[in-house]
């Protein structure tokens, strides 16, 4: 069941790299994942945690100590059974950060490169090529620039193009290494759009290395996050978000107000816990017990500010003591109980410094993370 649905299939992968000093690196420690066709995988988390040596697995650039790679039903690697798939026999699609476009050359010539490659000559007659170089190039928006040379293009076409020669022989997996990070913060943003859109346009199943959480956020179907070699949660955006496994993810993705809680007991189908700025009432799928000591990650959006005194449960009184006006909304960080939170409010609350006012936090929005 699970070969039919599955492009890709990662198993138990293992990497170690001899560091200077001879020291050893797991580089990927025990990796495991499943993508389902269509889909867009995004491995997310910081420089070194392992993200491109996995991919580089997946191409068939870096060989494994040990573990099984699975593309679309056929083994590429396996330790155990002795199989090691060429890189250039997996036909899949590449982008990498590193791999700009070739200059000297023009768009047309670098999207048909891959179609005259020795392991495809012979297999398109020149019209064919035309044709496909022609459909990519429509995909990717950048019709019509066949003549121009590559470096005549901005960059965000330079990194159409690019994707353009990795879509342009259909692979059925698209491996794509930080393929944003050479952008600016504007141009990064609609490529995000444009990659989103040509995803659900061809269908193409992805995965997608990133350190950059909105990207991930923004992209993916689904989204493992990884630390030190291992991946530690896999979810959807919401899930990793909004339900993140331990403190590392939460920190991770997202900011974040960590609150040290101690438990005093149950309160119905919510638990009661002690914090530094009063009594709160927490709705926890985990089953808590009376004494235990935790650590709750409250998001900033979930840090409701009133321009009041507190009133009812789970309201404290607070000190504006920084505030950030940012258009779109207000950052503000507010001293409760000897306690500075984080929190994001609506542009229109006006609240300077000093202003006093109240915090709300719903029971079901303090995740326990510790
Ligand atoms: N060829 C190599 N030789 C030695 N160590 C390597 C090599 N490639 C990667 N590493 C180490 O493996 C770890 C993971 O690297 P990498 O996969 O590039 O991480 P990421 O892409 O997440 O930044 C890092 O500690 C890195 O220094
Ligand atoms: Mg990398």
């Amino acid at each position: 069941m699970a070969e039919n649905t599955s492009m890709l299939e990662v198993r138990n992968l293992e990497k170690r790299f001899s560091a200077d000093g001879g020291k050893i690196v797991k580089a990927i420690d025990n990796v495991s994942f499943d993508i389902p066709k269509g889909t867009i995988f995004t491995l997310l988390g910081p420089s070194g945690c392992g993200k491109t040596t996995t991919l580089r697995s997946v191409a068939g650039l870096e060989t494994p100590d040990s573990g099984e790679i699975v593309v679309s039903g056929r083994t590429v690697f396996s330790s155990a059974k002795n199989i090691r798939v060429p890189a250039a026999e997996r036909g899949l699609g590449m982008m990498f950060q590193s791999y700009a476009v070739w200059p000297h050359m023009t768009v047309f010539e670098n999207v048909a490169f891959p179609l005259t490659v020795p392991i495809r000559r012979g297999q398109y007659t020149k019209a064919q090529v035309e044709q496909e170089v022609g459909r990519t190039l429509d995909a990717v928006a950048l019709g019509g620039f066949e003549g121009r040379h590559a470096t005549q293009l901005s960059g965000g076409q330079q990194q159409r193009l690019a994707l353009a020669r990795a879509l342009i022989s259909r692979p059925p997996l698209l491996l794509l290494d930080e393929p944003l990070s050479n952008l600016d913060a504007k141009l990064r943003e609609k490529m995000r759009f444009e990659l989103k859109r040509l995803q659900a346009d061809l269908g193409v199943t992805s995965i997608y290395v990133t350190h950059d959480q909105n990207e991930a956020l923004g992209l993916s179907h689904q989204i493992a996050v990884m630390n030190q070699g291992q991946i530690v949660q896999v979810g959807s955006p919401r899930v990793i978000y909004e339900q993140p496994a331990n403190r590392f993810v939460a920190e991770f993705v997202g900011t974040t107000n960590f609150v040290p809680a101690e438990v005093l007991g149950r309160d119905g189908e919510r638990y009661m816990v002690e914090t530094a700025f009063g009594k709160l009432s927490l709705a926890t799928p985990r089953a808590l017990n009376t004494g235990d000591k935790i650590v709750l990650s409250i998001r900033p959006e979930h840090v409701m500010v009133k321009a009041e005194a507190a009133s009812g449960p789970n309201s404290w009184d607070a000190t504006v003591k920084t505030n950030i006006f940012l258009g779109f909304h207000q950052d503000l960080e507010v001293m409760a109980g000897g306690l500075l939170l984080e929190a994001r409010i609506h542009p229109s609350l006006d609240v300077p410094v000093g202003t006093p006012v109240s915090i709300n936090i719903a029971p079901d929005r303090c995740i326990v993370c510790d």
